[in-house]
């Protein structure tokens, strides 16, 4: 019998979907699942006359692949992966390849690359998106290894993933151990941005009193292929907005709970812009709304306690669609700014020597975030590679200095009829702050760190706001002597 090309284990829906995809291109794929019944209801299901062998014992999987073995696992993140790994290490040989295909945690990854690479095993972590239609048809894949590693996937990588309208593959080598792992975690941190700042976009709109079809009218108009905010999420915005309620006149949105759940790739997106020390308002807004939302009872509870009465604002539909759609664009920005600068860091810090124009270009199809927009971020990168930050693109800084009026005015209207903007707002402290050549509240607190704990300050010159260095370019500091009746400045040399 013919070798497998390659296994998967793990027969939830997306171990399934990824085994139909690499089969349909002309790949045998043995199959393993912990549980048989999965197995064989697979086997016996859609994988039937397929060129998919079925197994039941570890050993038989590894046995019917072809070596160099190439073992995917789609199975749930944390303890299973490493369960799998030492099940399947007694059968393995040098220079075997097991991919990881889960959203695993980038330092888990770190981890069992090296854990793997000292017993002679190559380890990939790969990042898969684009839901179980994405996995079936054509994902977006960041995977990440040794470069040899990826070699030995790369032809079925390309061949299962998603193609961009120019016809380029959706997957692309990210960098060593983590950078796959990491690159999928932000992606996902930046999917929980988009889907935020639509919902209050939608929710706005709701609140000007807007029924659900209407609004999905407006969606479907900015899904439009020459729209600046064309995109999946819009796209699925618009369409299921339009759905009705079952057995009633009612919009299924008017009568889905307000509590959105989440796995963790968000908070560990903030967690990690947390211990990197990059600011992503817009993205932590995402996830701590999230968290607010699952608190229902408490929101019951207090709305019952405090009652907040709003003025609201001369309504004109015309303006409103119109300054809800730019202010989506600049939040969008803002936020995917964010996203890359903690990509950025994360490159640095990780030794991952992430290509961000790369990594925009395989996110514009197959994936969640598939979007016109990443075009745009892939010509920015590939322009200028050393960008400062995205919102210093030309196109995009454009963009935003001619419109952020309409970002303020969105919060505005909102706030005036009572929506809470958490990220639409932090998306536009973001622009203000990074712009802020000074930003006076930390001048403040640096004077207060000084005042109650001797921490020291840094100076501004009398005529710029450039800092106040010494003649060999290092910035001076200063504190001053608080509790003495003169207050004498002096300077702190380190
Ligand atoms: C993707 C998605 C996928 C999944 C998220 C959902 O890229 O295909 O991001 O990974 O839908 O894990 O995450 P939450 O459950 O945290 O919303």
């Amino acid at each position: 019998m013919k070798k497998a090309d390659i296994g998967v284990i793990g027969m939830e829906v997306m171990g399934r979907s990824l085994a139909l995809n690499m089969e349909s291109k002309g790949y045998t794929v043995a199959v393993y699942n912990r549980t048989g019944e999965k197995t064989k209801a697979f086997a016996e299901g859609p994988a039937k006359g397929k060129n998919i062998i079925p197994t039941y014992e570890i050993k038989d999987f590894v046995e019917a692949l072809e070596s160099p073995k190439k073992i995917m696992l789609m199975v749930k993140e944390g303890a299973p992966v490493d369960a799998f790994i030492e099940t399947l290490l007694p059968f393995l040989k040098h220079g075997d390849l097991i991919i990881d295909g889960g959203n695993s945690f980038f330092k888990d990854t770190i981890r069992r690359n090296k854990y793997l690479s000292e017993k002679g095993i190559l380890f990939i972590g790969t990042g898969v998106s684009g839901g179980e239609e994405g996995a079936l048809k054509g994902p977006a894949i960041m995977p990440g290894g040794q470069k040899e590693a990826y070699k030995l996937i790369e032809k079925i990588f390309k061949d299962i993933s998603a193609k961009a309208y120019d016809g380029e593959p959706c997957v692309d080598y990210m960098g060593p151990d983590g950078a796959g792992h990491f690159v999928k975690t932000i992606h996902n941190g930046i999917e929980y941005g988009d889907m935020q700042l639509i919902g209050e976009v939608v929710w706005f709109l709701k609140n000007t009193g807007m029924r659900a079809d209407k609004i999905a009218d407006i969606m479907a108009r900015w899904n439009d292929k020459n729209d600046i905010l064309c995109s999946y999420l819009i796209e699925i915005t618009a369409d299921s907005m339009k759905q009705k309620h079952q057995g009633s006149d009612e919009f299924l949105v008017d009568r889905v709970a307000d509590i959105t759940r989440m796995k963790g790739t968000g908070t560990w997106t903030v967690q990690s812009a947390l211990e990197l020390l990059v600011p992503i308002p817009t993205i932590a807004a995402a996830v701590f709304s999230r968290e607010m939302s699952q608190d229902k009872n408490l929101r019951l509870e207090m709305s019952k306690k405090i009652s907040l009465t709003f003025n609201g604002f001369a309504n004109n539909p015309e303006e409103i669609i119109d300054v809800a759609h730019d202010a989506l664009y600049i939040a969008k920005i803002s936020s995917y700014a964010q996203g890359i600068a903690l990509l950025t860091a994360a490159s640095s810090a990780y030794n991952f020597n992430l290509n961000i124009g790369k990594i925009a270009k395989i996110w514009r199809a197959g994936c969640i975030i598939r979007a016109q927009f990443l075009d745009e971020i892939t010509r920015a990168y590939e322009a200028n590679p050393d960008l400062p930050n995205l919102l210093a693109a030309p196109k995009f800084a454009a963009f935003v200095s001619s419109n952020i009026g309409k970002l303020a005015r969105f919060i505005d209207m909102a706030h005036k009829c009572g929506v809470p903007t958490l990220a639409m707002s932090s998306a536009f402290d973001y622009i203000l702050q990074i712009t802020s050549a000074v930003m006076p509240s930390a001048q403040v607190s640096a004077l207060q760190r000084d005042y109650f704990g001797a921490h020291g300050y840094f100076k501004i010159n009398s005529d710029s706001p450039e800092l106040m260095v010494n003649n060999e370019g290092k910035i001076r500091e200063f504190h001053t002597e608080w509790l003495l009746p003169t207050r004498p400045e002096r300077e702190i040399t380190r």
